[in-house]
């Protein structure tokens, strides 16, 4: 067997990383030299502080204090939905919202899952993964009145520690009415946030990646939660980000004082059964004000900030929607389920509540174990759109896939060691061969699914180079594979804008969510890996041109459980603390 080592064409970085342009540059160019600027390189890394200022460490929970705290059960351990079913969405039964349904949906989604003790030291983790466990990001909802939660629809803000909904607004209810009209009952809004600084505090720069990761995951954890209850999910993709804050009062400066601002994210439409699929109607929903009385104020994370990182803000600016037509797309070339699959997945190990709730990140791989072909395209057929928009979580997103991977596969049973790409859209196979070395070889496996568009490229042992590539760490070639998350970028920005940068990051962080799922049904686990040598990853596959870039990185395999960590459950040992 041949190992693949790496041309180390480029390893330098310039000695000074470049300015961002001035205030009259395009956000493209602000994107593009942020983007440059917050690459990592074998001899210098993104800034930042260069160290942990526990001082000023940032608290992971928001509060409102002053809005009322409406406190949702914990719904019962055991709901028996196979993991499977969260993929057939069609075929389940829609549940009424409800108090208890509304539990579950956020239980699903961003709820503390367990605590890590170690010596004196404790942390919680969630359902939703996070860079460094930081947590940047915020969950709202807009609800309308529901019986024992509130008798007037409101605006809500998560507080995973308690999981309860604080009441940060009460909406007029006939103007919620009128609007939501149109809707089927049962129908509300959910939306993410960013509190950048959370990130900032210990990676400096780069954060804003790290939040838009992190909300990409977070925006898959609200679909599949969603998918749950049988319940759609459409992201509003034409929304202005000025409009989600008014709308979750994330621009009420008074409520915020000298606490840490959010970025206003994302707005979702949640509705009973399968994701709506008129985007245009969505858009009426969210205009205008619906009148409302506010309470509460933001608590203070840090009590001071030792240091600001200007260019974040410089980027979030620039990746600011200001309201756009939703995307539409034909997604007629895209293959069904069956040529996925042979036949759709109806069977497997775990419950929709084992693999969400136990979702966990590996710490270390154990360097052997081996997973079967079968368990590998399937994991790879997850991340596929069908022709016919129903597979989930891919359904809440418009755009056709705009991130591919590049696999260094090191222990599939009957798949040979080495380089792999996954053109995720179809149409894409020709401009990928394009950008990528020459030398390649784009061979098909006589026993991938006939839908899966997976490609041989080079075959060799690459645990060495997949490592090289992810900063060093070693779980990215001790895993059965690894892989890096090639974006479709320039174009991507030319077609839709700066703001896009962002999606790049979310369609990214839902390829990671799935990632994770699919690793606990295999009896194995994942990591996200925001940190890797971004010009090295390029070279490892012989991209030259700054038209693709890789954006995400992730590995799955054999975890090895670090023994010294003591686990304890997320509730009520949040009581206690
Ligand atoms: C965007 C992102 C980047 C990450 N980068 C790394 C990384 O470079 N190395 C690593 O060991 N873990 C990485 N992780 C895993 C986190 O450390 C992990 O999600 C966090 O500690 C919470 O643990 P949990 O996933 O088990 O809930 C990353 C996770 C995310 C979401």
């Amino acid at each position: 067997m041949t190992s693949y080592r790496l041309p180390l064409v480029s390893t330098g970085a310039p000695a000074q990383p470049a300015d961002l342009p001035g205030a009259d540059a395009s956000p493209k160019a602000v994107v593009m030299a942020y983007h440059e600027r917050t690459k990592h390189h074998m001899n210098r890394y993104a800034a930042s502080l260069g160290y942990m200022d526990w001082a000023t460490q940032p608290d992971p929970f928001r509060r409102y204090p002053g809005a009322d705290l409406a406190q949702l059960l914990l719904p019962k351990p055991g709901r028996p939905l196979p993991y499977w079913q969260l993929y057939a969405p069609g075929d389940m039964p829609s549940e009424p919202l409800s108090l208890e349904s509304i539990s579950f949906f956020f239980r699903y989604a961003l709820s503390l899952t367990a605590w890590k003790r170690f010596h004196k030291t404790t942390w919680s983790l969630r359902a939703n993964p996070s860079s460094g466990n930081l947590h940047p990001t915020e969950g709202y909802a807009v609800l309308p009145a529901i019986d024992r939660l509130g008798d007037a629809p409101a605006v809500y803000h998560y507080a995973p520690k308690e999981h309860a909904l604080e009441r940060r607004a009460i909406l007029d209810a006939k103007a919620w009415t009128e609007l939501c009209a149109p809707f089927p009952e049962g129908s509300f809004l959910v939306g993410l946030s960013s509190v950048q600084w959370r990130e900032a505090w210990k990676y400096g720069e780069r954060a804003f990646r790290y939040c838009q990761h992190d909300a990409g995951h977070a925006l898959a954890t609200l679909r599949i939660a969603a998918a749950a209850l049988g319940w759609g999910l459409v992201l509003l993709d034409g929304i202005s980000n000025s409009a989600i804050a008014s709308r979750f009062g994330l621009s009420r400066g008074d409520d915020y004082g000298t606490a840490e601002l959010e970025e206003p994210e994302l707005l979702a439409m949640v509705t009973p059964g399968l994701p709506l699929t008129s985007p245009q109607r969505l858009n009426g929903l969210t205009a205008g004000s619906v009148g409302a009385q506010w309470r509460g104020r933001a608590n203070m994370l840090s009590p001071e900030h030792s240091v600001e990182w200007p260019v974040i803000d410089e980027v979030a600016q620039a990746t600011r929607r200001s309201g756009s037509a939703p995307i539409t797309e034909d997604y007629s070339r895209f293959p069904m389920e069956e040529e996925l699959f042979g036949i759709p997945v109806r069977h497997g190990l775990l419950t929709a509540e084992r693999a969400i709730l136990g979702r966990r990140s590996a710490v270390a791989m154990d360097g052997s174990t081996t997973i079967s072909q079968q368990a590998f395209f399937r994991m790879l057929a997850r991340l596929m759109p069908t022709r016919d928009r129903r597979s989930m979580p891919w359904d809440a997103i418009p755009w056709r896939p705009r991130i591919h991977l590049g696999l260094f596969v090191h222990r599939v049973d009957g798949v040979p060691r080495g380089l792999y790409a996954l053109a995720r859209d179809p149409d894409k196979l020709a401009a990928l061969k394009d950008a990528m070395q020459r030398e390649f070889r784009w061979q098909r496996l006589p026993s991938c699914p006939p839908g899966l568009p997976l490609y041989l490229l080079q075959e060799g042992d690459c645990q060495a180079l997949a490592a090289t590539v992810s900063c060093g760490q070693h779980i990215a070639g001790y895993g059965a594979f690894s892989l890096g998350m090639i974006a479709d970028y320039m174009d991507s920005l030319t077609t839709y804008g700066a703001a896009f940068y962002r999606n790049l990051f979310w369609e990214a962080g839902m390829v990671g969510q799935v990632l994770y799922l699919e690793a606990e049904e295999t009896g194995i686990r994942s990591t996200g890996i925001g940190c890797y040598f971004d010009d090295l990853v390029h070279e490892a596959f012989g991209i030259t041109s700054r038209e693709w870039q890789s954006f995400y990185h992730f590995t799955v395999g054999g975890p090895v459980e670090d023994t010294r960590l003591t686990t304890l459950p997320a509730h009520p040992f949040g009581e206690e603390q």
